[in-house]
């Protein structure tokens, strides 16, 4: 019986355990790379300045729409930077997240 109780209380521990850590692994999973990951982020992030689907409402901002598609360095760099009235996204961004949106920004301009 005694036995029994502790073979339980193990099991126990051992789930509770093996939760925390697949929540942990969960939080640090970077984002895969897919658009749709990207709309998300974009739709986090960036939407309140570029716009729903890329289309800004005001010249103020800059027309992703526009972005040359072979210049992801750029892209990399003024995300990551902030450029003039832009703030940086570096920091804020988690792992995956600049290419999924970068591959989101593909996707809405048909690259
Ligand atoms: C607070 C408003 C704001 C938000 C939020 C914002 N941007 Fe911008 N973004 C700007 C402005 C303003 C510019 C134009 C900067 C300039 O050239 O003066 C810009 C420019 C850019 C450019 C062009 C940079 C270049 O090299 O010319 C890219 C790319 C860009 N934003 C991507 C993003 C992405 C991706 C996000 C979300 C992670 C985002 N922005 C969020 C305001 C914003």
């Amino acid at each position: 019986m005694k036995e029994h109780a502790s073979a339980l209380i193990r099991a126990a521990v051992l789930a509770v355990a093996l939760g925390a850590a697949s929540h942990v692994r969960a939080q640090d999973a970077p984002v895969p790379p897919t658009p749709e990951a990207g709309r998300k982020a974009y739709t986090s992030y960036c939407v309140r300045c570029h716009g729903i689907n890329l289309a800004v409402s005001s010249s103020a901002f800059y027309d992703l729409r526009t972005f040359p598609k072979d210049d992801k360095t750029r892209f990399v760099e003024s995300v990551t930077q902030g450029k003039r009235a832009m703030p940086a996204w570096g920091g804020i961004l988690k792992p995956g997240e600049l290419e999924a949106i970068w591959a989101y920004v593909g996707s809405v301009n048909g690259w």
